[in-house]
Parts: C-alpha cells; structure tokens; sequence
C-alpha cells in the first residue's frame, strides 16, 4: 500500500508541500519552513475553513488534522507558476492524490478551480477561518483579494506574505529591505524583478501586511517575521492573524 503510494508520488514531478500521509510516507516538498510560526490554533474543532491558493494542499489538510468540520480549498492555477517550478503543476493532482491517502471525503474536503476574487457569500458560503497563505504578492489586487475574504470570514483570518522588512530586489538584496520601523509600503513588480518571477506583483512590509488586513475589515491584527536575520530571499515572510469585530480573540495569540 505505502510502496503504490510511493510509486504515485514519485510519478509527479514537482510537490511544493511537504505532507505527512499515513504508512510514514511524507510527500517530497519543501513547504511550509516552519508550520508553527503560521500562528494556527492547535484546533480548530467544528471550524468551516477556506484555504486559499491551496496548491498541494498541506494546510487544507492540516486545518482538517485539527478538528475543522469543513475545508474549502481554492486555487486559481492561470498565473504560471510552472515558470517557477519549472516542471507543470498538474494542478489538482497532488492535491486528490493526499485526500484520497488521507481518506477525507467531499463532505469534509472540496476543491474549486476559482481565483480569490471571486470568493463571496453566494458563492462559496462563510466560513470561520480563512487561511492566505503564500499568494497575496501573486496578486494583482491584494486588497481587492482581502476585501473578497472578509466578505465570507466569521472569525479569524490567518495571512502569510513575502515581506520586504529584510528584502527588496530594488534597495540590493538580501539584508537591503526596509529595516526601519513602521516602514509602510509595497514595492510593485511589473516584470519579474522579484526573485526573478513573473507571478509576484507586490511585496508589503510587515507593517503594511498588518495595516492592509485590519483596513480589510478585520481588528486585533498581529504580525511577526518568520525570523529575524532571515539567511535566504525566500525565509523572507511575514505573518498577519486578525479576527473580525465580533469573534472570540485567536487562542494562543
Ligand atoms: C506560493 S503558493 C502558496 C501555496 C500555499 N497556500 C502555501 O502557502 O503553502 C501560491 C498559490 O496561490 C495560487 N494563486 C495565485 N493567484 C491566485 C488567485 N488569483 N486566486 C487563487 N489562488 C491563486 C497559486 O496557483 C498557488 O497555488
């Protein structure tokens, strides 16, 4: 059983997410670096949660590891990030693949080919939590993609972003981002000056992430940086957790 699964992993050539299926397979990503630092409560019991970007699905199935009663996850694979994995994405494969070993069921975990700005009431229903991980600085309209998200949050949201507090291709690099406190701004990428990646429009500083999701509607909002002299571009990342006006705080926050 764990060999078919094995052989069927191995048949795909690229995973972004490093997931625990049963028999001790673990699927060959890099991703998340630290699943801790995201700030997600160890439960999250009867949660209805959207997880957006979802790609291979770790915390798709991460939120259902700790008791969510539901997890949507949607992704919309029309920006070509085969250009930066180099290989096709296959885009849900990975994903039913993890599902099917873990044994969920549609009841528990759906998939839908959607972008982030098409997510509202009528369309998908609200949810407790809501996970954006990864993707606001793949978007055109981060702020226009938060708004979508508040639309259908209840409770938390929970957003991790590429930020420039230690980084930034314009200021020379690794170490040359904007260290300053309270620095409030995005750098915009037309091209592929960010990490030489085409799909990345916009990095925020860790204050601006914050500011961007409080003004999304959302308040309490706390952010932290992955590390602190982060080594490489790409441990350059920030966090943003918020709740809505009226939910309970976040446990652990
Ligand atoms: C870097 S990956 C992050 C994957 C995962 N959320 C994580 O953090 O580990 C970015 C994901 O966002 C997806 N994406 C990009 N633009 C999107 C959009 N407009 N709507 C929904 N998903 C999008 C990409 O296809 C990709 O799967």
């Amino acid at each position: 059983m764990s060999a078919d699964l094995q052989a069927k992993i191995k048949a795909i050539p690229y995973w972004y997410h490093r997931i625990e299926l049963p028999g001790g397979v673990i699927t060959p990503g890099w991703a998340p670096l630290n699943p801790k630092s995201y700030g997600v409560p160890d439960r999250l019991d009867g949660h209805r949660v959207l997880d957006v970007g979802a790609w291979d699905g770790y915390w798709t199935f991460e939120a259902l590891k700790r008791g969510a009663k539901e997890v949507v996850a949607i992704d919309d694979f029309s920006d070509s990030l085969d250009s930066y994995t180099s290989v096709p994405r296959g885009n849900w494969t990975t994903f039913d693949l993890c599902k099917e070993a873990l044994g969920y069921t549609d009841a528990q975990c759906s998939r839908r080919e959607m972008s982030v700005y098409d997510v509202g009431p009528d369309e998908l229903g609200t949810f407790d939590t809501v996970f954006f991980f990864g993707t606001l600085y793949h978007l055109r309209h981060p702020l226009l993609a938060l708004d979508c998200l508040s639309s259908v949050c209840k409770k938390w949201i929970f957003a991790e972003s590429a930020i420039l507090d230690d980084f930034s291709p314009y200021r020379g690099g690794l170490g040359k981002g904007y260290p300053e406190p309270n620095q409030l701004l995005m750098e915009f990428y037309p091209d592929n000056q960010y990490g030489d990646n085409n799909t990345n429009w916009w990095a925020p500083t860790l204050k601006a992430l914050i500011h961007m999701v409080r003004v999304a509607g959302f308040k309490d909002v706390l952010g932290w940086k992955l590390m602190d002299k982060p080594d490489h571009a790409a441990r350059c990342r920030g966090f943003a957790a918020a709740r809505k006006p009226d939910a309970p705080p976040i446990p652990g926050l």
